[in-house]
């Protein structure tokens, strides 16, 4: 796969500067956040080229444009992650699977998400965001909810996915290491001591030893429909799609699901967090329609049990999430490689270039979105309903077969959120103003947010 242009096919190049030989553009991308790609795209256009961790790259913007690569996996395109995100996810994860193979891993993962599962988790999940909020409340000084949120989330993937139970320590470590591997799994493939990809694969591999350990540990529950956890449903599920999963397969799977899931929820949250605190009539909003669907009562939220239905009826609150995910897309985008020369907004896109999808220029670009920089929830209600204008208009979780497959859960894990910190808690910003917001490894304040709880009197 050489990156050089297609000598066959009469199209231009995509414009765009391939930056410095070896590091490319990668470290305007790093010190300039979102605003790298957006500067690009206003000079060059909504396709346009780079050289980005080590190899070059063409980024893709605009509904249209994205439609074609996403529809076009397995004939246009394929998966292609930088080679240290490959590398350390491992080739037995969802990520780096191609074709029947990623379609068969994807079957097997499904039934972790159906409806039922969801369900069995709704309660566990409910509990770790409880906990965790009386923990912010008691702490006498402001919250980094960036950094707390990682850990929120976390937990949520330890307890509750996996069913792990390990002790306050062997957490933190876990925690500790996990950062380090998500710190750099965006880095340049170089293999020398102290270089950041070394470090995301001692991390991996202290993290799989651990996993190794919990997992044999763990007791398992296959029997009947029961789940206990998502590991639980995972093993089952590949039985009855006739497989088993090896030791390693499962090692990879469970950081796969544990990346997947860490900084895009906690980067999510956060936003859910400001959006908040910028907006208290939003918030205000919220409760009162906690209080007419009688989930909030003289200021406190009913104990009894939730459920999946009382909370997919809380309309309002789905398009609070859906408009944190559209102005604050955790994920920037995707990565893939032309298997074949194919044309794009009047460029050529040469076979073997990778391709990066854009999610959130894409939104921010969208003309289906009326002002398109101000948070607006009421924009996706039934009556308004900007986001009926073509599903790649809005992809918080990307699209086609690889779109996010954690999407149900996420969706839940954060409107549990919201309900908690909308009926159980008082928060407020504790710093003058809410700092700058940067997209790598995925967007960020800059400060983390630094926010006061308060328990509710
Ligand atoms: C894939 C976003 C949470 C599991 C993706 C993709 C996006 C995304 C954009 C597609 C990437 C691509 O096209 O290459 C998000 C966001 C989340 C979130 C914004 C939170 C707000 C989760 C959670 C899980 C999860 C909680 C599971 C625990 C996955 C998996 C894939 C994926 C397994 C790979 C699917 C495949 O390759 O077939 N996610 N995600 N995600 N996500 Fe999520």
């Amino acid at each position: 796969w050489t990156a050089t242009r297609d000598r066959n096919c009469k199209l231009p190049m995509p414009k765009g500067s391939m930056g410095f030989p070896i590091i490319g553009e990668t470290c305007h991308w790093v010190m300039q956040g979102a605003g790298f790609h957006a500067s690009r795209r206003q000079k060059y256009g909504n396709v346009f080229k780079t050289h980005l961790l080590g190899r070059p790259l063409i980024r893709v913007t605009g509904a249209e444009n994205v439609r074609k690569v996403l529809m076009g996996e397995h004939t246009l395109v394929s998966v292609d992650w930088p080679q240290s995100t490959s590398t350390l996810l491992g080739p037995n994860s969802l990520a780096n699977s191609i074709g029947d193979i990623h379609r068969k891993r994807r079957k097997i993962f499904a039934k972790v998400f159906s409806h039922e599962a969801l369900e069995s988790y709704l309660p566990k999940i409910q509990q770790v965001i409880q906990e965790t909020l009386r923990v912010w409340s008691s702490n006498p000084e402001p919250i980094n909810v960036y950094r707390e949120s990682q850990r929120l989330s976390f937990q949520m993937a330890i307890r509750v996915l996996l069913g792990f139970r390990v002790s306050e320590e062997e957490m933190r470590f876990l925690f500790h290491t996990f950062q380090e591997f998500v710190d750099n799994v965006f880095s340049l493939p170089i293999d020398l001591p102290f270089s950041g990809y070394r470090k995301g694969i001692r991390a991996r591999d202290t993290l799989q030893k651990a996993i190794e350990k919990a997992i044999r540990e763990k007791p398992l529950c296959t029997q009947g429909k029961d789940y206990s956890d998502a590991l639980d449903v995972l093993l089952e599920s590949a039985k009855e799609n006739g497989t088993e999963l090896s030791m390693q397969e499962l090692k990879e799977s469970t950081i796969e699901l544990i990346f997947a899931a860490f900084a895009t929820t906690a980067s999510a949250s956060t936003s859910l967090v400001m959006q908040l605190l910028k907006h208290p009539a939003v918030l205000e909003k919220m409760r009162e329609e906690l209080r007419n669907c009688g989930l909030l009562h003289d200021g406190c939220l009913c104990q009894g049990e939730l459920r999946l239905d009382s909370i997919y009826n809380l309309k309002y609150l789905d398009c609070v999430i859906k408009e944190v995910l559209r102005l604050y897309a955790p994920v920037s985008g995707g990565y893939r490689i032309a298997m074949q020369t194919f044309e794009l907004d009047g460029v050529q896109i040469p076979k073997g270039w990778s391709v990066m999808y854009s999610i959130r220029d894409t939104h921010d670009t969208s003309a289906v979105f009326k002002d398109v920089q101000a948070f607006d929830p009421d924009r996706f209600s039934a009556e308004r309903g900007e986001d009926r204008e073509g599903r790649f208009h809005y992809l918080p979780f990307g699209g086609g077969v690889r779109s996010c497959l954690g999407k149900q859960l996420a969706t839940l894990f954060l409107k549990l959120l919201a309900v908690e910190l909308a009926g159980g808690s008082r928060f407020e910003l504790a710093s003058r103003t809410f700092s700058r917001m940067v997209s790598v490894p995925v967007v960020h304040p800059t400060d983390g947010l630094r926010v006061k709880f308060f328990g509710l009197d």
